[in-house]
């Protein structure tokens, strides 16, 4: 369980997120909705350790990240799919996949593991595998940044905005994903923003809104 306390984030002299309360509890589906410039995108780049907090604590399990830096977070099996997707356009579809993975040390039959139950969730790769990071539509980039986040998102997956210009039939994929997701780790978090609620449908159990850098939990 991850849970964040009274975290207040300061960017470029501003107060954005204030006195941030939430806990993260496994096996759940969050959606967290609030229009832009909320915070979502801080309050995810805070959890994952790459923005510097004022004050407040982060914790998964009792244990104390609030300065831990970003990649020691991701050693705990927490992955994020951000907005702009980042996808390394010299590579290719399954170097992207991977490079997670390998940047942790974990071994080749652990990646290759990782990579088979990724095509499980998104069967959509399998075909775009050999494809250069640089020949992929938006959409399909998306899909590529949610394999690439479930390759090491074994505890915690966090989604900014993924359905942000995704056509219908990709959204429905990516649903699609989401729930195949859920049956093969069901004790994986997920947490999913988006501006507009609509978007989410039945996807999250849970919805959180975000306004002004403040939540108010809706549970
Ligand atoms: N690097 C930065 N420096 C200064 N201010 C920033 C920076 N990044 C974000 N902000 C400000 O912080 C606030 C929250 O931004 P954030 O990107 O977290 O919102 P968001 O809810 O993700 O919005 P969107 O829906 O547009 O993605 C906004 O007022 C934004 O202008
Ligand atoms: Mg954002």
């Amino acid at each position: 369980m991850l849970k964040i306390n009274k975290i207040n984030v300061d960017l470029a002299g501003n107060h954005i997120l204030r006195d941030v309360t939430a806990t993260f509890e496994g096996a759940r589906t969050i959606g967290i909705v609030g229009r832009n410039g909320a915070g979502k995108t801080t309050l995810l780049r805070t959890i994952m350790g790459l923005t510097k907090i004022r004050s407040g604590e982060i914790s998964l399990d009792g244990t104390d990240l609030t300065s831990q830096p970003g990649h020691v977070r991701a050693a705990l099996h927490i992955g994020y799919a951000p907005e702009d997707r980042v996808i390394f356009p010299t590579m290719t579809v399954e170097e992207n996949l991977r490079l997670p993975c390998q940047v942790q040390g974990m071994s080749a039959t652990q990646i290759d593991q990782r990579l088979a139950t990724v095509l499980k969730v998104v069967p959509q790769l399998e075909p775009m595998l050999a494809r250069s990071g640089s020949a992929l539509s938006g959409g399909q980039g998306k899909m590529v940044a949610l394999g690439r986040a479930v390759m090491i998102g074994t505890r915690m997956l966090m989604l900014d905005e993924p359905f942000q210009g995704l056509a219908p039939k990709l959204a429905m994929e990516y649903t699609e994903a989401l729930a195949r997701l859920k049956e093969i780790q069901p004790d994986v978090c997920v947490v999913i923003t988006e501006s507009n609620i609509k978007l989410l449908g039945s996807i999250p159990d849970q919805v959180w809104t975000i306004e002004r850098g403040s939540i108010a939990l809706n549970t």
